[in-house]
């Protein structure tokens, strides 16, 4: 296997050859979230395919961007699209876009997602932000990647959303008069939807919401010491818990409704996370 250390590098090169642009913020849109790059002012978009490793050899008709530029006077990178375990990538596959922000010097990541809502109360529409997570997708980016440059292998996960920029964005709603949740996000691999059965346990083990996402992209950021805060929209009931049959039509619409609301947020907390920490 080809040194990730190298790759990485070989990826950065490539993006610096492209753009000189030195992002302090790194972003991923998950589903539904992709209309949010509106809000950038963006200096270069370098498409996935031409970033050398981004992509594994049989994915080469992606058509995701990392786009550099600035969100008010924020300079950040962001992942129009990510990748997920269902497409029958590895951990480590999936991790690399990731691992690419980090390396390109981001010192916070913030991540989006789609998820079901299983904690009671929660509705669909209703924003989330991530205080914890479950990883039950059982891998990891970090497996096999021995490595100091990369990071540690054994890597922390206490407090692996970050304290101050969860406070610093619940301020931020509520400068917004907007409402969020809090709570624990549980990783699958997908694609099918959970059973009943599976969400009536996962709410017994401390999960609120549950999605296809972000614990991979969220190991690989902490292994190289990035902070991050999660942003999830619950787009409908997990199963089992709603009326209806749950369709990837549904999170779609569903995020579509509440875009204007949850791109406000984001872009809140993104430009907020200034006063954090400089
Ligand atoms: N389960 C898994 N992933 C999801 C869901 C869900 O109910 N909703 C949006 N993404």
């Amino acid at each position: 296997m080809t040194d990730l250390y190298e790759q990485l590098q070989e990826s950065i090169r490539y993006i610096r050859s492209r753009s000189s642009d030195r992002p302090k913020v790194g972003v991923i849109l998950g589903t539904g979230w992709q209309e949010f790059t509106k809000q950038l002012s963006p200096s270069t978009t370098i498409r996935y395919r031409d970033i050398p490793h981004l992509l594994p050899q049989h994915r080469k008709k992606e058509n995701g961007a990392l786009i550099t530029g600035k969100l008010g006077e924020m300079p950040l990178a962001c992942l129009n699209e990510r990748f997920h375990l269902y497409q029958g990538l590895s951990a480590r596959d999936v991790a690399h876009p990731v691992r690419v922000l980090c390396h390109l010097g981001i010192k916070t990541l913030f991540v989006t997602n789609a998820a079901g809502g299983i904690k009671r109360g929660f509705k669909k529409g209703d924003l989330m932000l991530i205080t914890d997570h479950i990883n039950m997708t059982m891998q990891s980016p970090a497996t096999g990647v021995e490595d100091d440059r990369i990071g540690d292998q054994f890597t922390d996960m206490t407090r692996a959303y970050d304290p101050v920029l969860i406070k610093m964005a619940t301020n931020a709603a509520k400068a917004l008069r907007m409402k969020v949740k809090k709570g624990v996000y549980l990783g699958v691999c997908g694609p099918s939807f959970e059973t009943p059965a599976e969400i009536a346990m996962f709410g017994k083990m401390g999960a609120d919401a549950v999605g296809m996402s972000t614990v991979t992209d969220v190991i690989a950021a902490r292994q190289m010491g990035v902070r991050v805060c999660g942003l999830s929209c619950i787009t409908n009931k997990a199963a089992g818990l709603g009326p209806q049959k749950l369709t990837e039509e549904e999170v779609h619409v569903v995020m579509n409704e509440v875009q204007t609301g949850a791109f406000q947020l984001l872009r809140e907390m993104i430009i907020s996370s200034t006063d954090v920490f400089d």
